[in-house]
């Protein structure tokens, strides 16, 4: 199979799985690229894309979005994942991309997800957020960040890998 994992990744989260999913499909045709490198032109000639992003202000990124309105003809299979700081996944995050596929007679084979600490708001930022909350609330949202720290882990990537080898199987 000719498989392309591509993904965005602003802090390197998404990536890390991207290329774990990719470990787990080593013995097939794979490629690994960032959206901003790969051609929407050219998805029809693989087998198998798997995209994902990061989540952002409850959406994945918008380079993803744009990319995927580019694309005209898709491949026969499609499989998304994404990284999120929030203890629950985010289920809508490929809602729209999905039914466009679906209509397009592309089917969804699998979806990943898990857990990225977020790295890419500057800790004043998220100090600043706790500071303005009632002191109780306050410690539950430390206790949902302290959580997150070190995700994904050696288990999520792991959990990622298995992942990518149940796309072929
Ligand atoms: C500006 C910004 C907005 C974010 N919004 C959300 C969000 O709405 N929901 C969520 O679960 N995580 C949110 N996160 C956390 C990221 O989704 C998470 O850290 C993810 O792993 C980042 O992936 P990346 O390292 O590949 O960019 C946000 C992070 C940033 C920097």
């Amino acid at each position: 199979m000719k498989i392309l994992v591509c993904y965005f990744s602003n802090t390197g989260n998404t990536e890390k799985v991207a290329k774990s999913i990719a470990e787990g499909l080593e013995d097939e045709n794979v490629e690994v690229l960032k959206i901003e490198d790969a051609d929407p032109s050219n998805l029809k000639n693989y087998d198998l894309v798997v995209l994902g992003s990061g989540i952002y202000g409850g959406k994945l990124n918008k380079k993803v979005i744009d990319f995927m309105k580019e694309v005209s003809e898709y491949p026969p299979k499609f499989a998304f994942f994404n990284t999120h700081q929030s203890s629950t996944a985010y289920q809508k995050a490929f809602k729209r991309i999905r039914s466009k596929l679906e209509e397009s007679g592309s089917e969804v084979i699998g979806e990943f997800d898990c857990i990225g600490e977020n790295l890419g708001m500057p800790k004043e930022t998220i100090l600043g957020m706790l500071a303005k909350l009632p002191p109780e609330e306050k410690k539950r949202q430390e206790a949902k960040i302290e959580a997150t720290k070190g995700h994904p882990d050696a288990q999520d990537l792991a959990n990622a890998k298995a992942f990518g080898k149940s796309l072929i199987q």
